[in-house]
């Protein structure tokens, strides 16, 4: 038995799990690609280091986990004032007791106009609904702080404050309607920006944190200070080092000296930029440490990335784990602070090694624990098994943020595991509470909108069966598991196998649902969660039909059955499923294009897995043709993209792989509601037309919002 099964509970779903799958070959999952939970052992005393207090400065923290600043969980009133539900989100994480948890950042300079959005520390009014939060945190054994920060021109606020007026690299990420004022501040400015910071300090000791954090990473204001491409100033703040770094300096003594030793006072700063040109580097973060090490800081979080560098700060899976722990092992090496480190840690074995490795003194789990809220409890108990891993794909969290703020409805924050994301306050779990009214549940096909809907259903105490025709589950996300770079999207089965045998899901495999079949179950419920399957373009039909050399594929049958392609490929697709297959299939060498409908590439996919994926396919020279019209085949099997712009021949194409449209498949819905059933259509089955559909974030969150008011 592989790694990736060993230590789960024996049944039918974990034999589903460790048959081969798709391709004749077995999936990595995430254990597989760091090592298993369950053959590394679990509980407290394997994770010693994790859960070692230790002090920050006066601050003692019962262990090592923090959940870093994020914008979050914050679901703000009109007057960017916490609500309820924000509290609710912090409550939830703060049970679970992390060393230390942070609010995201939180602006500290009056606004140009009035917003919503981030967290406001700039006025005294905000101290009660702040207090409020704090107390709420306070009721748990965790040091809870802020982050005190200026967005810079990386906001999508009118007015902007930079260094030297340069523009965002990417701002039209923030909204692509505005047109901000890039203002470039004067001295006297600085100084009162300075000024603003240490009042948001004072706000925040009034209100009751234990420590405040001052970002000066992500291409935010501070860190334009420090970065030779944003700060062009000839005055005593641009040009060498130190000058570029008087500001973060004045910050931080200004805030040091508003709040004494009442309040830990921490940095997050970049250890690289990560800019092709004119960057800050981990060479200058080593240098600044030490000073600001001198001044009284009291811990480094040590982040990576600004908005248009070649490596993100919110890494996707594409990164590998931890992946910025060695830019915090070398600014440790420069001090004698504690040191954090951020960065795709979402694994507490990892964790605690990093710590063992002596590459920081903190973990930061982001994701991990908006993916899972009970990690850290998890984690303690020795249930890792048990932990919902963020697979790093960011559809749901920073993806999803940002299109909220292009739309103008800004906050609006998910995750694509954790369908519960800010919605902690409406969404009350509670096991078994249908458990003395159970009914009998149907759910077909065991892609995530079946096993979401099988495992909701049976957690609250309902009977349920679920019946795949394959002979393993997880539908679409084994061979999305397939794709170069994308493993950790198959971390999700071993955990749906587990729920699923932990809450008495009967599992069928090799079981196709017929007439027959409904009425031997006889259930109250059905799901029909059924998937969907490629179809061939209606106007490619014909060239299809009479082509006799080239080799025609469904993109699902290539992975499935392990097609070898040619060594020519057109994929007929660029969205999510189309970029994925031409990245699969330009492995090797072969050579790949991509014709796509619309006007951009895997619009479905986060923007941050698209950068690295697009990247990926313009490494391997991908040809990537857009909008385009209509793909023609001749009589002598010679194969034209045709655009507005006219119609190009592919010479030699010898395989065509279809990656665009599905044709949803719920025939079994009709045989359900012909017996009068509760029958609920989920996932792929019920949609793959609109903007949303065909997700994975959208797939486990309908089958979670239907199945939780069975
Ligand atoms: C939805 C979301 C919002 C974030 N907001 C902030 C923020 O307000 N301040 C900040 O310093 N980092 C922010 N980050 C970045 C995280 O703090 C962290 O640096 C990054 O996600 C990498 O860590 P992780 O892999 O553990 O998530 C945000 C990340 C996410 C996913
Ligand atoms: S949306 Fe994706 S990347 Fe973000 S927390 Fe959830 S699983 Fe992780």
């Amino acid at each position: 038995m592989s790694g990736a099964t060993r230590g789960l509970c024996r049944s039918d779903t974990v034999r589903a799990l460790a048959s081969v799958g798709p391709g004749g070959c077995q999936l990595s999952y995430h254990m597989l690609v760091y090592g298993s939970f369950c053959n590394r052992g679990a509980g407290v005393s394997h994770l010693a280091r994790l859960f070692t207090p230790m002090a920050i400065g006066r601050m003692q923290i019962q262990n090592r986990i923090m959940m870093p600043g994020m914008s979050a969980g914050m679901m703000l009133d009109r007057d960017a004032q916490a609500t309820p539900e924000m509290i609710a989100y912090y409550v939830e994480r703060a049970k679970t007791r992390p060393g230390l948890m942070a609010i995201g950042a939180s602006a500290v300079v009056p606004a140009s106009a009035p917003r919503n959005m981030p967290l406001a520390l700039d006025h005294d009014r905000h101290i009660p609904s702040l207090k409020k939060l704090v107390d709420a945190v306070h009721q748990y054994d965790t040091k809870f702080g802020i982050q005190l920060f200026d967005g810079g021109v990386q906001t999508g606020d009118r007015v902007q404050l930079s260094p030297s007026g340069v523009p965002a690299m990417a701002a039209a990420v923030f909204d692509s309607r505005a047109s901000p004022v890039v203002k470039t501040l004067t001295v006297d400015e600085i100084g009162q920006v300075v000024r603003d910071f240490a009042a948001a300090a004072r706000r925040c000791q009034t209100a009751g944190f234990d420590f405040v954090e001052i970002h000066a990473g992500h291409g935010y204001l501070i860190s334009a200070f420090l970065t030779p491409y944003f700060n062009r100033r000839t005055d005593q703040y641009g040009g060498c080092l130190e000058n570029r770094g008087r500001f973060l300096i004045e910050i931080f003594r200004a805030v040091k000296s508003a709040v004494g030793h009442a309040l830990a006072v921490g940095v997050k700063i970049n250890g690289d930029d990560f800019m092709v040109k004119d960057g800050w580097t981990l060479a200058d973060t080593c240098i600044l440490a030490p000073t600001l090490e001198a001044q009284g800081a009291d811990y480094l979080s040590i982040t990576a990335g600004v908005m248009g560098g070649t490596r993100l700060t919110v890494p996707p899976l594409y990164e590998k784990q931890g992946c910025f722990a060695d830019l915090a092992e070398a600014v440790k090496k420069a001090v004698s602070i504690p040191v954090a480190t951020i960065g795709r840690i979402k694994n507490p074995v990892m964790a605690n090694d990093l710590l063992e490795q002596g590459k920081a003194d903190i973990i930061c789990m982001g994701r991990a624990m908006i993916a899972d809220s009970e990690i850290v409890d998890k984690s303690r108990r020795g249930e890792l098994d048990d932990i919902r891993l963020c697979l790093g794909e960011c559809r749901g969290c920073i993806d999803h943020e940002m299109r909220s703020i292009k739309r103008g409805s800004p906050g609006q924050v998910s995750c694509v595991v954790n369908p519960r994301m800010q919605r902690e306050s409406v969404c009350i779990d509670i096991e078994g509470s249908s458990k003395d009214n159970p009914k009998k549940i149907l759910v077909v096909g065991a892609g995530l909108a079946g096993l979401e809907a099988a495992r909701r259903t049976a957690f609250s105490g309902h009977r349920v069966t679920l019946c795949e025709s394959r002979s393993w589950i997880g539908g679409q996300i084994r061979f999305a598991a397939m794709i170069p770079g994308r493993q950790e999207i198959g971390d999700m089965l071993p955990w749906y196998a587990r729920q699923l045998a932990k809450h008495g899901v009967q599992v069928r495999l090799d079981t196709t649902v017929d007439a027959a079949m409904l009425e031997k179950l006889a259930p109250d419920v059905v799901f029909v969660a059924t998937g969907s399957v490629p179809q061939v373009p209606q106007n490619m039909l014909d060239g299809v039909a009479h082509s006799e050399n080239i080799n025609m594929l469904m993109i699902d049958d290539l992975l499935e059955q392990n097609i070898e392609p040619g060594e020519n490929i057109l994929v007929v697709g660029g969205d999510q499923i189309g970029m994925q297959a031409a990245d699969y299939l330009s492995e090797g060498g072969r050579k790949v294009c991509v014709a796509e409908a619309h006007g951009h590439f895997a619009q479905k996919l986060a923007a941050n897995d698209r950068w690295y994926l697009v990247g990926r396919t313009i490494e391997k020279k991908v040809r990537r043709f857009k909008d385009v019209r209509n793909i023609v085949i001749g009589t002598d099997d010679s194969v034209s993209v045709v655009t507005d712009k006219g119609s190009e021949i592919l010479p030699d194409i010898d395989t065509i792989v279809f990656a665009s449209e599905r044709r949803s498949n719920r025939s079994v819905a009709e045989l359900a509601k012909a017996r009068g059933l509760e029958t609920y259509i989920v996932g792929d089955a019920s949609d793959v037309v609109s903007e949303d559909s065909g997700t994975i974030f959208t797939n486990i969150a309908q089958a979670y919002d239907i199945a939780r008011r069975i």
